[in-house]
């Protein structure tokens, strides 16, 4: 059993490897006037090239995006002076690395950068066997709050499973009543948002990123094509981008109006319009203390 334990955990850690070579590489080439679209290829090749395998597409979140923003096909979008997110994860065998960083191109909100990067150290530092949720949503939020920033309250860190990307528990950037004790072994996400808008997200326009649900029947020859390729994704998101191209359109269309088939992601937004930062690391939760895996040695 032990030894089982360490054969997975040991996955994570290669994931988290590989994810932390890719963000740092990644982070130095996001420059104004640079394609999106150039920088999410570069880590989503770079992380196969390093023998993992992307848990979820490249997400370039700028602004007043939170999260789900990724580029589309032929998409000619470049880095302007914004406050960039790069969310990046990473699977080796199903087993899962997620990560993010924020990079500020405007050179103006230093302190917000701070400020999501506080949340994410103050929830580490307190992370053991036995830390409930609620001790880490505090954590979390009165490190935000301190730098004069508000959390997201909607957008919340998660467990790491097996080819789940957002496992239970949900762990809040904010203090909540009642809350999951997390215990030795497991593998948690924490990723602390902090805005000078509202403090909530909400779903905008178009999604480029989408999870199979269920691989139901469908009668259009374009469409099953599509389905077995999409499977291979088992329910980890997926790019729209990284589909065939061929007859795409069709084939889309017949899984997206087919209920139950497909989940969309469309891009997250702050609702006040405020600008957002974002941290993130995965972590192994031990007796005394926490493991970060996606942190460079
Ligand atoms: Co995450």
């Amino acid at each position: 059993m032990g030894e089982e334990i360490e054969l997975v955990l040991d996955k994570y850690r290669t994931a988290g490897r590989i994810l932390a070579e890719v963000r740092e590489e990644a982070k130095a080439r996001i420059e104004e006037g640079v394609l999106l679209l150039d920088v999410a290829e570069f880590v989503e090749n770079s992380i196969r090239e390093k023998g993992g395998e992307p848990a979820f597409p490249c997400n370039i979140s700028r602004d007043e995006e939170a999260a789900h923003a990724t580029p589309a096909i032929d998409d000619n979008a470049v880095f302007g002076t914004e406050i960039v997110k790069l969310d990046i994860g990473v699977h080796v065998d199903g087993y899962i690395g997620d990560s993010a960083v924020t990079v500020d191109l405007s050179g103006k909100n230093d302190e917000l950068v701070k400020a999501s990067e506080a949340g994410l150290n103050a929830a580490i530092k307190i992370i053991r066997d036995g830390v409930s949720t609620v001790e880490i949503g505090e954590a979390i939020e009165n490190a935000i709050r301190e730098h004069g920033y508000k959390p997201i309250v909607n957008l919340t860190g998660h467990g790491l499973t097996r080819y789940d990307a957002h496992a239970a528990p949900a762990i809040p950037n904010v203090k909540h009543k009642t809350g999951v004790v997390l215990r030795e072994n497991d593998v948690v996400a924490i990723e602390p948002f902090a805005t000078d808008g509202v403090g909530k997200v909400a779903e905008h326009g178009n999604a480029e990123i989408y999870s199979l649900i269920k691989a139901k029947p469908v009668r259009i020859k374009e469409a099953k094509k599509l389905l077995e390729e999409i499977k291979k994704y088992q329910e980890l998101p997926f790019a729209k981008r990284w589909l065939p191209r061929e007859r795409l359109d069709l084939a889309f269309r017949t899984l997206e109006g087919t209920r139950g088939i497909l989940r969309a992601y469309p891009i997250l937004k702050e609702e006040g319009d405020g600008l957002v930062s974002q941290a993130e690391h995965t972590l192994i939760v031990k007796k005394d203390g926490c493991e970060v895996t996606t942190k460079l040695p």
